[in-house]
């Protein structure tokens, strides 16, 4: 019998991430590209940016200057930059990144792939509080999957009112302690689903 070729529409390809994904991931990621390359009459950061921006760095001008000084205009220079936009922000803003590009001559859809490809890096504002539950090997082990799946049930992190991000996180070397979460920058070791939501709660209240 001969071999049948491949479907074209079922193909399938493998992120930096080590994700699946689907032909049409690969195209809303080319799209969102796009998008950023279009942006450029938004540049300058809106008021909830500038209001969680450092004192130095406040629009397009001041971070290039920024980026002049500690980044050599290399290919070489783009995670640095990219950690540098999520220290100095929280986050990657649109127009932070696409700055980085102008800086570093890097076309913004590869600025984009690179901002999206390491976990530790975020494109999207995050909330109040920002919870982290890892999912490496010992966590996993000791039930970090069920304190995730609690963690968005309860804290429900995608409605638009909510007052939490909650992400995966790689490994904190807390093994010891698994399973491991960090709120705010600060970890938790030996919950389990309930009290994880209860230690959400309680940092949040304050
Ligand atoms: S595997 Fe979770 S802290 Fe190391």
């Amino acid at each position: 019998m001969i071999p049948q070729p491949p479907d074209p529409t079922q193909v399938v390809q493998t992120s930096a991430r080590g994700k699946i994904l689907s032909n049409r991931g690969i195209a809303k990621i080319l799209i969102q590209a796009i998008t950023l390359c279009h942006n450029s009459a938004k540049i300058t950061p809106s008021e909830s940016e500038s209001s969680e921006v450092s004192r130095l760095i406040t629009d397009q001008n001041s971070l290039r200057r920024e980026l002049r000084v500690k980044f050599p205009r290399n290919h070489g220079q783009l995670l640095p930059a990219l950690h540098f936009l999520q220290h100095e922000f929280g986050y990657l803003p649109d127009w932070a990144m696409e700055v980085v590009g102008w800086h570093l001559g890097i076309p913004a859809s590869e600025v984009y792939g690179a901002a999206t490809s390491y976990t530790e890096l975020r494109i999207q504002q995050p909330r109040a509080t920002v919870v982290r539950v890892c999912t490496a090997l010992s966590c996993l082990t000791q039930g970090a999957a069920g304190i995730l799946s609690n963690l968005e049930a309860e804290l429900d992190p995608s409605s638009a009112n909510s007052r939490f991000t909650l992400e995966e996180t790689p490994c904190g070397f807390l093994c010891g302690m698994a399973p491991a979460i960090e709120i705010d920058g600060r970890w938790h070791g030996r919950l389990d689903p309930q009290s994880a939501v209860q230690l959400v709660r309680n940092v949040a209240n304050g």
